[in-house]
């Protein structure tokens, strides 16, 4: 798997995708989806998961629990009546952060939980101070060893508290929201990160009888089942991924006479497309979908700054830095959130682009820059995309090299690429 390579045969700056695409659900509401199986009795479901290497994982650490797993296309059913491990494969736990989200329906309902330190991408430091703090205030013992954590909840299970996050965390939210539904009395979360997917969960578990308030915003309140399990009365169903479709729009923005792309929510998507208006990048909204067209004008310079939802995501400010390698005059790009997360640039001064970074999170980008096509190695899943798109904008050949990044995230992109008339390959 770690030997296959994109080659890609680039546009040399022409638009040549005329055509629509379809996103895939949510890879991070699918993967939270999966870790709320432990808070049901027994049978519960989960529709339209992408067919990703994530979701995998997530899928053979939960068999590792005693859950029984099953999937039907994009389909999966759980069985969580017998839970006979309270112990988080590590082998597979440190190959992606999202292990992280067992943490607390695990806790809260085995009593116990071992976890390694979670991997994933390499994105900077990703410290879980917040996730062993939370659990601490809710009365449980931490104890840390060679391999990682040992929790143990107290006699009777997890206590309601009230916890204010120091950062906004998406999974911190959802993994303590989880942990809640099963404790004893009230817990208030504060701080809250405002994600979509986490509203999505919210709603759901509230659908199937928990008693959760002020999702959407960033007081949570949980009133707990001491212990009780959920009872699944219909499956969860993930929501279209909001960065999968970022991802396309801006492929559309370098590449498209006209991309359609479909099976989105409008909403999700609102401060990317801002930033196409600033930027000179011309889309047109339907009810579940964005249509981009060719500028008529160069597209112009622009300062992105990420933030927690609902502003500019993280997860596309390196598929952004590539449009703004084309647009004319000198963006900035402030990355607020991971520090290390402009790794990628080295790489796409490599293929053309002129860039200056002023520090570990901020950079100039000046443009526009013809981009050249080059060997490189995807440093992460987004990262890893936005160099496909750098190469289908690039003049002559490219290969992109540890695509099991790439695979962590989108289902089957080269063939979904390959089918716009991108000319892609994978070889091994
Ligand atoms: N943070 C702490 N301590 C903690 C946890 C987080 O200091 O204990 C800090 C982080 O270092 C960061 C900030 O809080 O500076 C926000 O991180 P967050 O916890 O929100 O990130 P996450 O939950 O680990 C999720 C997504 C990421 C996405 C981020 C930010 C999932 C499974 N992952 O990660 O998705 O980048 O939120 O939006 O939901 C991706 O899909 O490529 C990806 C990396």
């Amino acid at each position: 798997m770690g030997r296959e390579v994109f080659v890609i045969d680039g546009f040399g700056g022409r638009r040549v995708i005329d055509g629509s695409i379809k996103v895939n659900g949510s890879k991070n509401d699918a993967v939270q989806a999966f870790a709320a199986s432990l808070l049901f009795k027994s049978g519960y479901g989960v529709t339209d998961v992408p067919d990703i290497d994530d979701i995998s994982k997530m899928g053979a650490l939960l068999e590792k629990l005693g859950v029984g797993v099953l999937k039907n296309n994009k389909k999966w059913s759980f069985n969580t009546k017998n839970i006979t491990s309270h112990v988080i494969d590590p082998e597979i736990a440190c190959k992606i952060r999202a292990s992280i989200l067992l943490t607390g329906p695990l806790l809260a309902r085995s009593v116990k939980v071992n976890f390694p330190h979670p991997g994933g991408c390499v994105i900077g430091e990703r410290p879980i101070d917040l996730f062993l703090d939370g659990f601490k205030q809710m009365g449980a013992k931490v104890e840390e060893n060679e391999v990682g954590y040992k929790i143990t909840a107290p006699k009777g299970g997890l206590n309601g508290v009230t916890i204010f996050f120091r950062n906004q965390t998406v999974t911190g939210t959802e993994t303590f929201m989880m942990a809640a539904v099963l404790a004893r009395g009230t817990t208030v979360l504060k701080n809250c990160a405002l994600e979509p997917e986490i509203e999505n969960l919210g709603r759901y578990l509230v659908s199937q009888g928990a008693r959760i308030t002020g999702l959407g915003t960033p007081t949570i309140t949980i009133k707990g089942r001491a212990g009780k399990p959920l009872e699944a009365k219909k499956p969860y169903k993930v929501l279209p991924d909001r960065i999968e479709a970022g991802s396309f729009l801006i492929l559309g923005a370098l590449a498209a006479k006209k991309l359609k792309v479909e099976g989105v929510r409008v909403q999700d998507l609102e401060s990317l497309l801002a930033h196409f208006e600033r930027i000179g990048v011309p889309f047109k909204l339907g009810q579940s979908s964005v249509t981009i067209t060719a500028p008529t004008k160069p597209l112009q310079a622009l300062e992105v700054k990420t933030h927690e939802y609902p502003g500019f995501p993280t997860d596309l400010q390196a598929l952004m830095a590539v449009l703004l390698t084309q647009a004319e005059g000198e963006s900035k790009v402030f990355e607020a959130i991971f520090e290390g997360r402009l790794v990628y640039l080295e790489t796409l001064v490599r293929m053309g682009a002129k860039t200056q970074v002023m520090s570990q999170n901020r950079a100039r980008i000046t443009g526009p820059t013809p981009l050249t096509g080059a060997s490189v190695e995807s440093p992460d899943l987004r990262a890893g995309l936005a160099y496909i798109l750098a190469a289908i904008v690039a003049k002559g050949q490219s290969e992109v090299h540890n695509i099991h990044y790439i695979d962590r995230g989108y289902e089957c992109i080269d063939e979904r690429l390959a089918s716009l008339g991108v000319k892609i390959k994978r070889l091994t």
